[in-house]
């Protein structure tokens, strides 16, 4: 049986002050049950205070860079989320390949470092209005997937939480409907076996992101193949993100 993860994605919200205080007073009227996994990622500047406040949540990065160290201004290591205790990291989120140019090959080269350093990557896809309009999403999905993957081993995949996140479903109110998202995250589980095998499709957690809400967020997880949500504007309030986890 799968575990349900929850993680909001607070992207560039909040300041420090504001995140250690949503946090205690979360951590003090939340209860998490033995099947869930629930947790935010928050901006990087944060991660460290946050993280001491935490206690049953999990504090997840946004984004963190491949290489070890080097002159890479602006960016974040692996070896520097590790010392504060950092141990989940949002990879390829649709914001950071659109705004950032980050590619499939930068991906995959981020899940293999963080895997190496026993972290666990949070590997966002998902494909455009256009791609959806065209009934691409599948072969875009399988394209992201089968680079994100490349050269990483059966035992490893199986550590990775994929969050399938449709671009036109971000942040617009526009949430896909359970049937559409289920029929994805399906496909996606079955890329998966097709990588590897069901030892490996059967046990990964796959999420769905765009346009999650208290109201809604029953019906997205009781979906077969959907384990949780990624939730970007939903989990920035208390009452709100608390919502979610009921
Ligand atoms: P919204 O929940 O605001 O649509 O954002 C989704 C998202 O991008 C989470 O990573």
């Amino acid at each position: 049986m799968r575990k349900n993860i929850i993680i909001g994605n607070w992207k560039m919200f909040k300041t420090n002050s504001e995140a250690v205080e949503f946090v205690k007073e979360v951590e003090s009227k939340l209860n998490i049950g033995d099947n869930l996994t629930a947790g935010i990622a928050v901006p990087s500047v944060m991660l460290s205070d946050v993280k001491k406040v935490a206690k049953k949540l999990i504090i997840s990065a946004q984004n963190c860079f491949f290489e070890a160290e080097g002159a890479f201004t602006g960016e974040i290591s692996i070896k520097m989320l590790k010392n504060i205790g950092v141990d989940h990291v949002v990879i390829g989120h649709s914001e950071r390949r659109d705004i950032f140019c980050e590619n499939d090959e930068m991906i995959n080269k981020k899940n293999l470092a963080l895997l190496k350093e026993n972290l666990t990557p949070i590997l966002c896809c998902g494909e455009s209005l256009e791609t959806y309009e065209s009934g691409k999403t599948k072969e875009w999905v399988k394209k992201q997937i089968t680079e994100a993957f490349k050269n990483v081993s059966k035992e490893d995949a199986k550590k990775v939480v994929i969050a399938y996140e449709p671009i036109w479903a971000i942040g617009t109110g526009k949430v896909a409907t359970p049937e559409i998202a289920q029929d994805i995250c399906k496909e996606i589980r079955m890329m998966i076996k097709d990588l590897y095998d069901e030892s490996v499709s059967d046990v990964i957690l796959i999420q769905y992101g765009g346009s999650v809400k208290p109201e809604n967020i029953k019906e997205i997880l009781s979906q077969p193949d959907i384990d949780g949500a990624l939730v970007g504007g939903a989990s920035l309030q208390v009452d709100s993100y608390l919502g979610l986890l009921k």
